[in-house]
């Protein structure tokens, strides 16, 4: 495939043509796009390719209904995400899932690489001895409303944190944020809360669904999304491409959302 990068677009291939050698543009290339997927979203929409990622039962939830949630799926599935993870160069949490879950977000040895940790909070409402505030694993950036709290801001800062404080926060300054650091593939791993701001942004192209073989019921047990002000079944959100596959137990479905222009 042509590199979409307007800078650099075709030159290398001219380069080789120019040198006599023979190159072939097109092969496999709906494999070359799928692999680029990130890239080519970057270097068109200005801004990384965000897939979101949740772990749900059978009745379609993401927790007890006293905020439980580890774990619904099983060892191997959640290897899986570990290698999901670095592929990525970035994962995004809510302040929320921190607290309850006090989450690693990282890849757990699978490979060197760690995706830089996000949390978004309006709060800074934080203990100190969170896995994520110990970036001898991997860094963490939060962002944050501009800060009353300068007590845990400063002992945060002092472990290694970086903050950045914005007034108007939202997953898009996240997000382009994100994109001016030259990260690719951004991973949502956030709840429900999180997880609606950022699809009706338009923050997230991508789903990866694990559904655990599990039922825990109740009304006010967490699903995946909150409200999408979604009224009728004609304007629910479609999405295509899915895919579907089996670990131990545990099934993933993988989908895009629509009207995603990956092609050049
Ligand atoms: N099974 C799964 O895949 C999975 C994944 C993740 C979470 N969970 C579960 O989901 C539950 C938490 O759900 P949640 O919806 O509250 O998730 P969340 O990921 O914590 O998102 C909500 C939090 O994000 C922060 N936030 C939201 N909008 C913001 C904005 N515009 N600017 C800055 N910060 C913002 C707030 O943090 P502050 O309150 O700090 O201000 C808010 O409480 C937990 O029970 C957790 O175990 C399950």
């Amino acid at each position: 495939m042509i590199d979409p990068d307007s800078r650099v677009s075709g030159s290398s291939i001219k380069k080789l043509l120019e040198a006599g050698i023979d190159v072939k543009v097109g092969v496999e290339e709906e494999d070359c796009l799928k692999l680029n997927e990130a890239f080519i979203h970057r270097v068109k929409f200005q801004r990384p390719f965000g897939i979101f990622k949740y772990a749900m039962t059978l009745d379609g939830k993401i927790a007890t209904n006293t905020g439980h949630s580890q774990w619904i799926t099983g060892t191997n599935t959640r290897n899986f995400v570990h290698h999901l993870r670095s592929s990525c160069d970035a994962v995004i949490v809510g302040g929320n899932t921190v607290r309850r879950d006090n989450p690693q977000l990282t890849t757990h040895g699978v490979t060197t690489h760690n995706p830089l940790r996000v949390v978004m909070t309006k709060t800074l409402d934080f203990a100190l001895n969170y896995h994520l505030w110990d970036i001898n694993q991997a860094k963490t950036v939060i962002f944050t409303h501009s800060q009353p709290n300068a007590t845990t801001k400063s002992q945060l800062l002092d472990k290694g944190v970086e903050i950045v404080e914005i007034e108007d926060i939202n997953p898009t300054f996240v997000m382009n944020n994100l994109h001016q650091r030259g990260l690719n593939a951004v991973l949502w791993e956030c709840g429900g809360n999180l997880a609606s701001q950022a699809i009706v942004s338009g923050n997230i192209q991508k789903i990866y669904a694990f559904i655990a073989p599990k039922i825990i019921g109740g009304k006010n047990a967490p699903t995946p999304i909150d409200d999408l002000g979604i009224n009728a079944m004609n304007e629910a959100l479609l999405l295509n491409n899915t895919k579907i596959q089996q670990i131990d137990h545990d099934f993933l479905i993988e989908a895009y959302f629509e009207n995603l222009e990956l092609r050049m």
